[in-house]
């Protein structure tokens, strides 16, 4: 069976997740009606649709069967993957990074960075993390009651705690901010490189050519701590060896770039979207200064209310079967985590935000191998975040109207006007 046209639409089109009921409403009915089906749309390769968090965890627990670096890491057409591999020498991805590997090439990868982002190696961090919340905190009230959540806190606060970890001096946090934006909001004309709509030609060339700009900023990172090493982790990846060989090119630059744009665009999604949440619910803040063990819920619950990584791909290696379905060699398959996030098998109340969830066994972090490496980082500093928050504001509701951005991938809010009172 192959999935209803104008649901496959729903979830490719990056205008719906402009507009989270669009695409809400979509996987709410491929969930009851197609759960697991095959997407065929003009120009892409067909895929299917894993909606079920069940099965995204079932294809993810298999990563010897479903591997991540045969095709495009996330959804792509057949003419774009054609020209990247022309552009990389036959990688169907772009960057080659943790995300586009498999099998040893990803567990050494990992293995550089693993250790030292596990809670207890960012304990001695936790500091530094609070002094930067702080900053921020004193910054939005600054503001005088009024602000954009988004652009004014969420976007700079991860950003500068990932830059500090991994060692990129501040005056080069506004590059940063700028080049992730383009590569994760390229069909967002406000975010783009181009400022404007673009062809799919032109949106390829625009992402190559933000690759390159990150590329050719890496490059000098590598002399700088190969002539002095530090702790920091782009020390670490610079530094690195795996067979007694330092990284190569395309894996050294798919590490600092990963690192350096999922470390906090990701994180900042889910702070807006948690600040949205908190503004349309006015008791919310009250409760949880009341009784601050909530705070690690109310955390638990932006993450899988947001998702801001809305999927990834897979392809299958051999014929299997998930979900009674039988998937063949070859097969292309999308990990809809926002649809997973929102299983009613697995909430009974899934677009209700409830900070009382417990366990919250959400897949906005992925599952297996490949899930996320960054996320205790990710918990620490919203938690920080929220904690420094809450002891300076006695109440905070919406401004206006939200706005999300234009984007199937990596994506969230992109301004959340808010007026505040502070304490
Ligand atoms: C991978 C989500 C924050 C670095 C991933 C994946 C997801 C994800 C869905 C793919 C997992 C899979 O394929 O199973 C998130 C969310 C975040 C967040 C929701 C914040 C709320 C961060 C941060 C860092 C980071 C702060 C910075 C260190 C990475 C890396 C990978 C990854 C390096 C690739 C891991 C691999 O393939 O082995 N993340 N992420 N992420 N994330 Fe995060």
């Amino acid at each position: 069976m192959t999935l209803a046209t104008e649901l496959a639409q729903a979830i490719v089109d990056p205008r719906s997740y402009s507009q989270r009921e669009i695409v809400d409403a979509a996987f709410k009915k491929i969930r009851a009606e197609a759960p697991l089906d095959v997407a065929e749309l003009e120009g892409m390769d067909p895929f299917w649709v894993v909606s079920r968090a069940a099965d995204i965890k079932e294809v993810e627990r298999q990563a010897d069967i479903f591997h991540n670096g045969d095709k495009s890491t996330f959804l792509s057409n057949r003419e774009g993957e054609a020209k990247i591999k022309l552009l990389t020498g036959g990688d169907p991805n772009m960057i080659r990074s943790l995300v586009s590997v498999d099998g040893q090439e990803h567990r050494d990868l990992r293995g550089i960075v693993f250790p030292h982002v596990l809670p207890r190696a960012l304990r001695p961090l936790e500091e530094d993390i609070r002094d930067i919340a702080r900053e921020f905190v004193d910054l939005m009230l600054s503001h005088d009651g009024k602000c954009d959540f988004a652009t004014d806190v969420a976007f700079l606060y991860p950003l500068r705690v990932i830059m500090t970890v991994l060692g990129v001096p501040k005056e080069d946090e506004a590059f940063m901010l700028k080049l992730t934006q383009e590569l994760f909001n390229n069909a967002d004309p406000e975010l783009n490189r181009a400022g404007a709509e673009q062809t799919p030609e032109e949106a390829l060339k625009s992402l190559w050519e933000t690759a390159m700009e990150l590329e050719n900023y890496f490059q000098a990172v590598t002399e700088k701590f190969r002539a002095n090493p530090t702790t920091h982790i782009n020390s670490l990846i610079a530094n690195a060896k795996i067979n007694g060989e330092y990284l190569n090119h395309r894996q050294m630059m798919g590490y600092y770039i990963i690192a350096a744009t999922a470390g906090h665009d990701t994180t900042s999604n889910t702070t807006a979207g948690a600040m949205w949440a908190l503004a349309e619910r006015p008791h919310l803040l009250k409760q949880m200064q009341d009784k601050p063990e909530l705070l690690n819920g109310f955390v638990e619950e932006s993450i899988r209310w947001e998702t801001p990584v809305k999927h990834f791909m897979r392809s299958a290696v051999s014929d299997t079967e998930i979900g009674g379905k039988a998937i063949k060699a070859g097969d292309w398959l999308m990990l809809a985590y926002q649809s997973g996030n929102r299983d009613e098998s697995v909430w009974s109340d899934p677009f209700e935000f409830r900070i009382d969830r417990d366990p919250n066994p959400h897949v906005a972090f992925g599952y297996g191998v490949h899930v996320c490496l960054g996320q205790h980082l990710a918990r620490l500093e919203m938690k920080i975040l929220w904690e420094e928050l809450f002891k300076r504001i006695k109440a905070v509701e919406m401004d206006g109207k939200g706005e999300r951005t234009i984007s199937n991938f990596v994506c969230g809010p992109k301004h959340v006007p808010i007026r505040f009172t502070a304490q």
